[in-house]
């Protein structure tokens, strides 16, 4: 196995693994159990003042299978957590002090200066390595005026990220939404206000599916359903998007990257492409709560693997790496000389590239032949290298190359 060990703001990592603030990381015990497993680190389920009343709807999951029954997008609308500071002071004193390697980030929501500073000074005095602060939950809590009512302005995240430097001694990262117009403003908002760093994303606003039958929103509370949060494989190429904004609002600023990446990581590869676009750290929920901590094995030995066929010495190689070549659309060649080339081997005949074309795209695909043996045709004139064929064959026949 290959070192997979990495630099995250001061602390060396055994692995760039991280569980994400959710389930998985709702009691000090499991925390445990998953480091045992291989996690490099956790961040806890968000911790909340005691004066804050926290009450869950049941049920408050539900999801979107593929048609193999595999969960695709996952819902909640679960809130933070129900326990007691002082039970979690206690518990991540315990764990630091089983697992001094690992990395244990408290995720705090404060409801005020007060509230946000004390937290702050409770989890660092408990031997917290880092605070990161849940600016984007996008539901129930934004109804409390915190979670991602903070996220969604740049001047309020601005005021509470100061708050919160003010009094912590640790790294301090700042957890963001996907649900703004540009992330990047709020970003910059807590890079001013001395964020050390930036978690992103919490989940995706939305509204998962209705029953054709009841035509009741789902998930259904007693008969009603609320907006909740969407997370899981879906998500992955806006938290892709967003990692590589925020990446790039750094570097910009002459700071490396300092980012943990999150949504959608559900195998090795997908935290490689977290890493490529300027993550150090990778966080994982939902694959966890379908799959179980057991996923990290996998997860570190598909790494360690990709690096040593490649002969790359350190996950840390990877961090951005990809970053250069992400530029604005007004940037992109608009000579390339491409059109679609079918490999008449792997072709099925079945016609959908020509359906697609015909309706979506320039009518550059025809299905010639005989009758009997249909076979597609393209006229490189008429085609306008969109790609669209490529995407709608299932053979693989059809690609887009240079003339
Ligand atoms: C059931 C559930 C509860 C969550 N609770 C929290 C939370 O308390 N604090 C937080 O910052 N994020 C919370 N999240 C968001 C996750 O930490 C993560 O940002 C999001 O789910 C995207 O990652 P994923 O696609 O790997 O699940 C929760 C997510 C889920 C599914």
């Amino acid at each position: 196995m290959a070192d997979l060990s990495v630099q995250f703001l001061g602390k060396t990592i055994p692995n760039p693994f991280l569980l994400a603030s959710a389930p998985p990381t709702a009691f000090g015990e499991n925390i445990m159990r998953a480091f045992d497993q291989g996690w490099g680190g956790a961040v806890l389920k968000t911790l909340k003042p005691d004066g804050m009343v926290i009450e869950d709807a049941r049920p408050r999951f539900a999801a979107v299978k593929d048609a193999g029954g595999n969960v695709y997008g996952f819902e909640n609308f679960e809130l933070v957590t129900k326990r007691s500071l002082s039970d979690w002071v206690h518990e991540i004193a315990e764990i630091k002090k089983r697992y001094p390697e690992n990395l244990l980030v408290a995720s705090i929501m404060g409801d005020s200066r007060g509230t946000w500073q004390e937290m702050t000074r409770r989890v660092q005095d408990a031997g917290a390595d880092m605070v990161e602060c849940n600016f984007s939950c996008p539901h129930g809590m934004p109804e409390k005026g915190v979670g991602m009512a903070i996220g969604q302005v740049p001047e309020i995240t601005g005021e509470i990220t100061s708050w919160v430097r003010d009094v912590c001694k640790v790294p301090l990262l700042i957890k963001l939404t996907p649900n703004v117009a540009d992330p990047r403003v709020t970003c910059a908002a807590a890079l001013d206000a001395g964020a050390d760093g930036i978690t992103a994303i919490n989940t995706v606003q939305c509204l998962i599916g209705v029953d054709l039958e009841t035509f009741k929103p789902k998930p259904v509370v007693e008969g009603y359903s609320s907006y909740g949060g969407y997370s899981g494989k879906a998500i992955k190429p806006i938290g892709l998007r967003v990692v590589s904004q925020v990446a790039g609002t750094m570097q910009a600023r002459g700071m490396a990257p300092a980012v943990s990446g999150v949504g959608g990581i559900a195998a090795w590869e997908d935290a490689v492409e977290y890493m490529l676009v300027g993550s150090t750290t990778v966080q994982v929920c939902t694959e966890v709560m379908l799959k179980g901590y057991g996923i990290v094995g996998k997860l570190a030995s598909g790494l360690s693997n990709y690096l040593d066929a490649r002969g790359i010495g350190s996950p840390m190689d990877l961090v951005g790496r990809t970053l250069p070549w992400i530029t604005s659309h007004e940037a992109l060649s608009k000579e390339s000389a491409v059109a679609a080339r079918v490999d008449y081997e792997s072709c099925t005949s079945c016609g959908a590239c020509a359906t697609a074309c015909s309706d979506s795209g320039y009518g550059a695909i025809s299905m010639n032949g005989d009758g009997s043996t249909p076979r597609v045709h393209i006229n490189e004139q008429r085609c306008d290298g969109c790609g669209l064929c490529a995407l709608v064959c299932r053979a693989g026949a059809l690609a887009v190359c240079s003339h």
